[in-house]
């Protein structure tokens, strides 16, 4: 198979962008622009530039697109991207435009391009150069590698940011592409067929992935879950011939040996049929793409240790099929956990909350201080908050405070739910500790609180995914399928942790 994805040479260019030496300036422009800020560039477009706003042709509104030869400044193409109004330059709109602006690049064949960073409080100059680096790796994924014919599009193969070389700008540089990477590499293994991306072969890209980052990677088998007893994993496991498998990764750099554990624990379903409560057809081939929250472990694990952040993090993803096979389980199953709980499966669809059980148990057995999991868990967060905002359920609430803002320093909308203790109600079972369903209202809730029940009395954080890893409809800034939900707000986390790990 070709590949999906290729990394990107990136250099800081703090001189003259006259004197570029590219195929393409990507240059953001505002839609209150009037480039007294770019001297020379309109002039170098033969004013097609400003001639294209005149004729309202392109008014700088956020995606649109201008393309124009360039009689200077180095470059054959200009590619002018709406950046919007400029009060609203964000890191995230950043990392939009210059996906736009990459996009635009590959499709016209210029591989080595140029990113014009635009004036912005100096604050926050080291999150855009960021993004706008991430925006260009995002943009250089294809999904249709899969497709006999080759690709339609050169890959971006070199990148110049245009901005002052300070220390600030490389480390946003170095960050970025780490970040970038590993969120290609979450949406390659989430595009990934079923056929194909079985536990096992999750396991392998995981310890493939995992080595060229210098992370060291343990997978539990089909013996060693069964010795620690993961029942609610080995009983989803049932329904299929493929075995599971559990992966941990444990990022320990060395001298960190006091401080908190942070462990992210991702759901691993490689496809979700339902089991014997099977899901309608439709859209069920949608179900290759249940292990997005593993894959945002795995990626953002990598990241983690490539950028040699100086805190302790575990990634535990609990990896299986759930399929309705003769030796499935079958709703009205008992299964013990690993923590000893009981749990009566009325509906064998409700399988993420079951593996993720366990994973948070081994979590806490291998010493974790701080929990975060992420999964695509329920239908009823889509219905609660739409196709593209995480849910957030956490306690306590400083815990879930700073994931929160981890998530918007990320730039991934991400929305804070509550978490009803006496909704617990909901699933109780008369003949085992509790039930795995809590019924059609309050969905996304009460799966959150079957999480809680196995993560004892540590912080905890649940990152419902089921809307935003997968993008139904293609955007300006992302094309159909999986979006690498997550990956950035997991590092962001563990990038903040000096500030949160004291409290
Ligand atoms: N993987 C699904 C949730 C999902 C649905 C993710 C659609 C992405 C898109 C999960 O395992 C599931 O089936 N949840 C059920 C739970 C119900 C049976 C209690 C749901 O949400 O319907
Ligand atoms: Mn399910
Ligand atoms: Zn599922």
């Amino acid at each position: 198979m070709p590949s999906v994805h290729q990394p990107v040479v990136v250099r800081i260019d703090g001189g003259r962008p006259e004197n570029g030496q590219v195929d393409a300036w990507i240059v953001p422009v505002f839609e209150e622009d009037a480039f007294v800020d770019l001297p020379g560039l309109d002039e170098a477009t033969g004013g097609e530039l400003s001639a294209a706003r005149t004729r309202a042709e392109f008014k700088g509104k956020a995606f649109e697109v201008l393309a124009c030869p360039l009689r200077a400044w180095g470059a054959r193409y200009l590619i002018a991207v709406g950046a919007g109004a400029r009060a609203a330059w964000t890191g995230a709109q950043a990392r939009r435009v210059a996906t736009v602006g990459a996009l635009a690049a590959r499709s016209r064949r210029l591989p080595r391009v140029g990113v014009l960073c635009r004036p912005c409080p100096s604050d926050q100059v080291a999150s855009v150069v960021e993004s706008l680096v991430e925006g260009v790796y995002l943009a250089n994924y294809d999904g249709a590698a899969r497709k006999s014919e080759g690709p339609a599009q050169s890959w971006v193969s070199e990148l110049v940011m245009q901005t002052a070389d300070t220390a600030a700008a490389r480390q946003a540089v170095a960050v970025g592409s780490v970040v970038g990477e590993f969120t290609n590499q979450a949406r390659e293994l989430v595009n990934e067929p079923g056929n194909i991306l079985t536990p096992r072969e999750l396991a392998e890209r995981a310890t493939a992935l995992a080595g060229a980052a210098s992370l060291p990677i343990e997978v539990l088998d089909d013996d060693a879950i069964g010795r620690l007893g993961m029942g609610l994993l080995q009983g989803v496991a049932r329904g299929s011939k493929e075995p599971p498998r559990v992966i941990v990764l444990r990022h320990e750099p060395a001298g960190v040996t006091a401080g908190p554990v942070l462990a992210f624990i991702g759901k691993g379903i490689t496809f979700d049929s339902g089991g014997i409560s099977i899901k309608p057809a439709e859209n069920m081939d949608k179900m290759k793409g249940d292990m997005a929250g593993g894959a945002a472990v795995i990626g953002a694990m990598c990241a983690i240790a490539r950028l040699n952040l100086p805190v302790r993090v575990l990634g535990i993803v609990p990896a299986t099929e759930n399929l309705p096979g003769g030796n499935a389980m079958k709703p009205g199953d008992v299964l013990t956990s690993a923590a000893g709980k009981t749990v009566e499966v009325l509906n064998t669809d409700a399988e993420g909350r079951l593996v993720l059980g366990d994973g948070l148990w081994y979590a806490r057995r291998l010493g974790a201080t701080h929990l975060v999991d992420v999964a695509t868990l329920t239908g009823a967060c889509m219905i609660a908050l739409g196709k593209t905002t995480t849910g957030l359920f956490a306690a306590p609430e400083s815990w879930g405070a700073t994931v929160l803002a981890a998530s918007e320093r990320a730039g991934e909308r991400t929305w804070s739910m509550p978490v009803f203790e006496d909704y617990r109600e909901l699933f109780r079972s008369d003949i085992a500790d509790f039930s795995n369903t809590g019924g059609r209202y309050g969905g996304a809730i009460t799966a959150a609180l079957f999480i809680k029940e196995f993560a004892g009395d540590l912080p905890w954080a649940h990152l419902d995914i089921a809307g935003p890893a997968w993008a139904e409809e293609a955007k300006p800034y992302q094309p159909k399928g999986a979006t690498g939900a997550a990956v950035r707000t997991l590092v962001e986390l563990a990038r903040a942790a000096g500030e949160w790990a004291g409290r």
